[in-house]
């Protein structure tokens, strides 16, 4: 297995981080996670230009310009045959001495990247999946993909340890989003999302959902609801990289729609997996 450190291409058991890495040190460092399908990488431009938007927001300095990452990228599918999969880059701030403000100029940012093969969740996507409400405790910067994840790791440990595939976050009465995934739901044919704004990721995945419905005629508002309104929905689906569109049939002991994966819902399936083609 072929791995990316710092400007080269590695055995992944040569691959190395130093202690002081600020990545392993603070998380202070961005991360993309890319799904490859069929050999091919899926909204690539769109992932590479929001890992430079988070490294602006943050003030940290890729080591690459884009054209160099996307050519990693393609290097290290390439060299692990990558089928059905992801790619993982992350950017972490460099290796200096322990000091919470940043280190000088002269300290590179360190970049990783790996791949690995992942299939599509497509008995979870058929069959709908369980989720739990999680009071979202995280910061208020949550729009910058940062190696921060204490937040959401500790809402998904909640849901997963009741055995639900996620957390729903909310922040008092407003649903944000999962603890790795924005969150929907569909009421009277339309669908609503979180707005994209500091308080959640705008994923990519909820772009290309977005785009879909709007070419398809489906109402799509990006607009707060409440947990409320979330609980009485008549479908409610999930989505990320890794989970595609997928639906949410109950919320805690909460039965939604029909139990099973509702209409609009199933379209933007359908037309997802017809964009992967
Ligand atoms: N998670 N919101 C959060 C908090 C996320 O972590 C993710 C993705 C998303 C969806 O973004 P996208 O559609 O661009 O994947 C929303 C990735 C997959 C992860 O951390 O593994």
């Amino acid at each position: 297995e072929t791995v990316f450190l710092n400007g080269e291409f590695v055995k992944r058991k040569h691959a190395k981080v130093d202690i002081e890495d600020r990545g392993y040190q603070f998380g202070d460092g961005i991360y993309e996670v890319i799904r490859v399908y069929g050999g091919d990488v899926f909204t690539m431009n769109e992932h590479m230009e929001r890992l430079y938007q988070s490294a602006e927001k943050m003030k940290l300095k890729i080591p690459f310009d884009l054209q160099e990452l996307t050519s990693i990228v393609f290097k290290l599918i390439e060299a692990n045959e990558v089928n059905e999969g992801i790619v993982y880059m992350q950017v972490s701030r460099g290796i200096s001495p322990r000091q919470h403000h940043f280190p000088g100029e002269d300290v590179s940012g360190s970049v990783i990247a790996y791949t690995k093969e992942i299939p599509r969740p497509l008995k979870e996507m058929q069959e709908g999946v369980t989720a739990t409400l999680v009071e979202d405790i995280r910061w208020l910067r949550c729009d910058i993909k940062s190696l921060n994840l204490l937040g959401n790791i500790l809402a998904k440990e909640e849901a997963s340890s009741k055995g639900h595939f996620e957390a729903i976050q909310h922040r008092g009465e407003t649903v944000t989003e999962g603890s790795s995934s924005n969150a929907f739901i569909v009421k009277d044919g339309t669908v609503f999302t979180h707005p994209a704004t500091n308080l959640i990721l705008n994923g990519i995945t909820r772009r290309v959902i977005k785009d879909m419905a709007d070419k398809n005629g489906v109402p799509f508002v990006e607009q707060i609801f409440t947990v409320d309104e979330l609980l009485s929905a008549d479908e409610i689906f999930i989505a990320s990289t890794t989970s595609e569109v997928m639906p949410v049939i109950k919320v805690n002991d909460v039965t939604i729609g029909q139990g099973m994966p509702g209409p609009v819902t199933t379209k933007l399936q359908e037309w997802f997996t017809a964009s992967i083609k």
